[in-house]
């Protein structure tokens, strides 16, 4: 697999200290390997109208998209409690799983993270099956 499954648990972990979290104290980060290397990272950026925070998966997303990029290979998602000593694994909301679906082909590496050493690996049809998604639309 060309994918540095460490390094990109490594790179979730340390966005996860920027997160914003001031209503929640759960912090997300994520990080997100394009299929031409580059790696789009992510927080979750909550609001005190709380239907305007941003998961952290989805930030990684539009930073890609909103540079170009449209063609991933995996993501790597910790969450936890702010001040955790050992996090538990962090599942993708079903908003984000939805905005997986958009971009991403069945292959995409879903890579739920507790620590650089503790992960599992899920694709899109396992965590999100019968998807709707472009095909349903454009055909
Ligand atoms: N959160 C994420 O960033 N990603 C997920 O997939 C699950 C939830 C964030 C949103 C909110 O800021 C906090 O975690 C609690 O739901």
């Amino acid at each position: 697999m060309d994918i540095n499954v460490k390094e990109l648990i490594n790179t979730a972990l340390e966005m996860r200290k920027k997160s914003y979290t001031p209503y929640s104290n759960f912090n997300v980060g994520a990080a997100l390997l394009a299929e031409n290397g580059t790696v789009y990272t992510g927080c979750n950026v909550e609001n005190a109208g709380f239907t305007a925070t941003n998961c952290a998966e989805r930030t990684a997303f539009f930073k890609a998209v909103s540079e170009g990029v449209k063609d991933f290979k995996a993501i790597a998602i910790v969450g936890g409690p702010k001040d955790a000593a050992q996090l538990d694994y962090c599942p993708p909301c079903g908003v984000c799983r939805q905005v997986m679906s958009e971009f991403c082909r069945d292959d995409f590496q879903i890579i739920i993270a507790r620590s650089e050493t503790e992960y599992k690996i899920m694709t899109l049809p396992e965590i999100i099956p019968e998807r709707f998604g472009p095909k349903d639309l454009l055909g």
